[in-house]
């Protein structure tokens, strides 16, 4: 199996089984080189699973990963050291302080900048000098990323990253997945957060019952095939009026202020609202969630 040097992960035919359980089944994925991509699905997807197996924690029943060129299995500790790891649930050493166990883990590493750690601490507000045994959930996130970002890997697989952090650190976290990706680096997480996943990817695969459904990229989902327009008209609104319009539903009124959804064209809309008096208009992109309902709404239910 050969994947391009631009292909950092490339599965052919992953498959996890737990006894009658198909944990993954038979997936198929590349995520290219630069991207920050993201892996979504509802709990008990299989992203844990496919983690586990990219990192060759566990060991799949069928198929075969291909990571940053390098088969999963076979050169997993050749492997460790160009990736940076958060697992889903981290365990770290109790008694000893961040500082510490950045050193340690580091030294494994073959040693990292500690000013570049330092720098992680301070953006992501984390105070180094604090024992694990002494840090809320959250702290211990922030440390997880710090260990997983210091030795600048050229693949970074997280799971779950944003889990437990304030909405101020997830913006940080945000900007440093992008300093990241404009490095040529390559982000790979794993999400529940529709919104997380629009803000900080370029592309999003969606995983359900441990099968890849669909995999798209943000700019094209986001391409709007509708969008909700909410319109104040002084006087009396006339929600019929609007809802004979071709390409007009799910119009509703509260206040004088009419909200519909608009696939197509706006004409009719405009010149229809035009004998009105419009006080104010507004134009809504849906959000990503409401484009997957859409599209994928058979699966999604
Ligand atoms: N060691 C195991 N033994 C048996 N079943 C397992 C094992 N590990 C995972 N599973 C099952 O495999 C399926 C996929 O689990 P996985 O942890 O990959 O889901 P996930 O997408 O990460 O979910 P979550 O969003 O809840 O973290 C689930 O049905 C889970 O119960
Ligand atoms: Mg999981």
């Amino acid at each position: 199996m050969r994947s391009s040097p631009d292909i950092v992960i490339h599965t052919e035919g992953l498959t996890k089984r737990y006894q009658k359980l198909l944990a993954l089944d038979h997936l198929n994925l590349d995520v290219q080189r630069g991207e920050i991509f993201g892996y979504l699905g509802p709990n008990g997807a299989g992203k844990t699973t496919t983690i586990r197996m990219l990192l060759d924690f566990i060991r799949p029943t069928s198929g075969k990963a291909l990571v940053l060129g390098m088969d999963a299995q076979v050169q997993s500790v050749a492997l460790h050291r160009q990736i940076g790891n958060l697992p889903g649930e981290l365990s770290l050493w109790n008694q000893m302080t961040g500082w510490e166990l950045t050193r340690y883990l580091g030294g494994l590493r073959g040693g990292v900048d500690e000013r570049y750690v330092g720098e992680l601490a301070e953006r992501l507000d984390m105070d180094m000098s604090r024992k694990v045994k002494a840090c809320s959930s959250g702290m211990k996130r922030k440390l997880g990323l710090i260990q997983a970002l210091m030795h600048k890997p050229d693949l970074l697989i997280l799971d779950e990253p944003t889990n437990g952090l304030d909405p101020l650190v997830q913006q940080t976290f945000h900007k440093l997945m992008r300093e990241v990706a404009a490095e040529g680096r390559t982000v790979f997480m794993s999400s529940h957060n529709l919104p997380e996943v629009e803000a900080t990817c370029d592309r999003v695969g969606i995983l359900r019952e441990g099968r890849l459904r669909a995999v798209e990229r943000i700019s094209d989902l986001k391409q709007v095939r509708f969008r909700w327009m909410t319109l104040r008209i002084q006087g009396e609104a006339a929600p019929a009026q609007f809802e004979a319009l071709p390409g007009v539903s799910d119009v509703t009124q509260y206040n004088g202020t009419l909200r519909f959804r608009v696939t197509g064209e706006l004409d009719p809309v405009i010149k229809a609202a035009a004998q009105h008096h419009v006080v104010d208009m507004t134009y809504e992109e849906p959000t990503l969630e409401e484009i997957f309902l859409e599209y994928y709404g058979e699966g999604q239910s």
